[in-house]
């Protein structure tokens, strides 16, 4: 019998804003943390401490540099520039939904701005009528790495109370301005992703805090988001019927490294360290396992009266996470080989392949997280990150990724698995930097993603001229049969 995805589902792609635009000082944009996030191209991958590290004397020396090419978040894959010509790329794959975030510096430059910049809002109508001409929905995410730096030098980042107003006045903008061309909505990008990467997800940067618990603001500020994604789930309901809004998961899989029940627990419990967040947003109320993490480590979060209520009057409506590798944890990890995972090293499972970053293949892992996710929380899923970041080359104007073009079809049949022999609910399906654009943990241009090869190198150099990879016509394929030619 010929599998095939359910009707309607919604295949397409996925970027960000601060990965995919640049454009950082064109349109009245202000300038967003990731502008200030500079590559480091001598260290090792796998470090992300190093790569991820940031002090307010960092900050100081980017707002003072013209240097663009240390910065490759400011010019990315110039999706600012180029964004026609990519969406009508997309079209002809076929993609349904074309998942993109707002950048918060494009609507309001300093993030306590009195105005919007009209100029801003103007760009992404016209994105959005670029997706609508070709029948292609838009899934919007409000916040991916792309805070105001005026929130970091001048607020705490999002551990200050007032950055949720700000945001919510963000949300009903853009709420507003595109009622009647954004149904799907996603509020905060990798909501758990603060504990990995409190500057970008957060704008916390740990010298601007003496003396005070670094983790303990850390929570604070997730609380905020927490609060504000609410909100911003209210205001999405009441601006737009029928939106649907939903939360966004790092979807870490690990396994117990052996059967031994120390290693069972240890998983368990580092399962539960990530499930913690979505928990929060999808029931609407902190799980007992993180207030007791709170009180067993000494965490006081500020909450002022109704924010719990809120939470809970506002969950979201589906569950987006992103999914890239499992990895493998045991309760005692001395002389265990260890690998790169999503900004994270985890114990390295022998039994699968790694990405040229390390980052572990694993197909059946996204169809246990699938069923792990849905057997949680029974709402339905949307897959809005997947992919290989790979190194290619390109020969004669085109791509040969065949590894990239193993890999989904791997992961597709586990989704075909998932829907139809553990009947999970699943939306659709965004592979990410479906256009190559900047890595997010190293920075680098040359660890892409992509069905489309864009031609500019790790310092921004190179023609940004867009190549259609091997892989353009074999998802082309996939979208075309809705699966059946897996
Ligand atoms: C996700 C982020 O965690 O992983 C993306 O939401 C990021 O922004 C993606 O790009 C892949 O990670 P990387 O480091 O390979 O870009």
């Amino acid at each position: 019998m010929v599998r095939k995805f359910p009707e309607g589902f919604l295949w397409g792609g996925a970027t960000a804003a601060n990965q995919y635009e640049g454009g950082w000082n064109e349109g009245g944009k202000g300038i967003s943390v990731s502008d200030c996030a500079r590559h480091h191209l001598d260290v090792d991958v796998q470090d992300y401490k190093a790569h991820n590290s940031i002090t307010t004397k960092d900050i100081e020396d980017a707002l003072k540099s013209t240097d663009d090419s240390l910065y490759p978040k400011r010019h990315a894959s110039d999706g600012y520039h180029h964004y026609k010509e990519d969406i009508k790329m997309y079209a002809e794959m076929g993609f349904k939904v074309y998942r993109m975030s707002i950048a918060w510096t494009r609507i309001f430059p300093n993030g306590d701005d009195k105005e919007p910049n009209e100029e801003g809002l103007k760009f992404y109508d016209d994105v959005f009528d670029e997706c609508l001409k070709y029948g292609i929905e838009p899934l919007v995410t409000m916040s991916h790495y792309e805070p105001p730096i005026n929130l970091v030098l001048n607020y705490d980042g999002w551990a200050s109370r007032e950055v949720i107003d700000m945001f919510v006045r963000y949300v009903e903008v853009i709420c507003e301005r595109y009622k009647n061309k954004v149904k799907y909505w996603l509020t905060f990008n990798e909501v758990d992703s603060m504990i990995r990467h409190p500057y970008t997800t957060g704008g916390l940067v740990e010298d601007r805090f003496p003396g005070r618990n670094f983790q303990e603001v850390i929570f604070q500020a997730m609380h905020h988001q927490f609060v504000a994604s609410a909100l911003a789930t209210k205001i999405c309901h009441e601006k737009i019927p029928g939106s649907k809004v939903g939360c966004m998961l790092t979807k870490l899989t690990y396994y117990p490294y052996t059967c031994k029940p120390e290693d069972v627990l240890q998983a368990q419990q580092d399962m539960r360290s990530t499930y913690c967040y979505s928990d929060t947003q999808v029931f609407g109320e902190y799980p007992a396992y993180l207030l007791a993490k709170f009180k067993n480590e000494g965490i006081h979060i500020k909450m002022e009266e109704g924010d719990l209520d809120i939470m809970k009057q506002y969950p979201v409506d589906f569950v987006s996470f992103s999914y890239y590798s499992s990895s493998c944890v045991a309760k005692n990890a001395d002389g265990l080989k260890t690998t790169a995972a999503n900004t994270m090293i985890a114990i390295k499972n022998p039994h699968i392949p790694s990405s040229d970053w390390g980052w572990q293949i694993d197909p059946i892992g996204l169809r246990i997280s699938l069923v792990d996710l849905y057997d949680r929380y029974r709402k339905p899923l949307f897959i809005v990150e997947n992919g290989l970041g790979a190194k290619d080359e390109l020969v004669n104007g085109t791509v040969d990724d065949q590894y990239r073009i193993d890999y989904f079809d791997a992961h597709f049949r586990e989704m075909l698995n998932a829907i139809e022999i553990d009947g999970v609910d699943l939306m659709g399906y965004t592979s990410w930097g479906c256009i190559d654009i900047v890595s997010e943990s190293t920075k680098q241009m040359s660890k892409r993603y992509g069905f489309i090869y864009v031609d500019c190198d790790d310092e921004g150099n190179g023609t940004y001229k867009r190549y259609k990879k091997k892989s353009f016509d074999w998802y082309k394929h996939v979208i075309e049969t809705n699966g059946a030619c897996l």
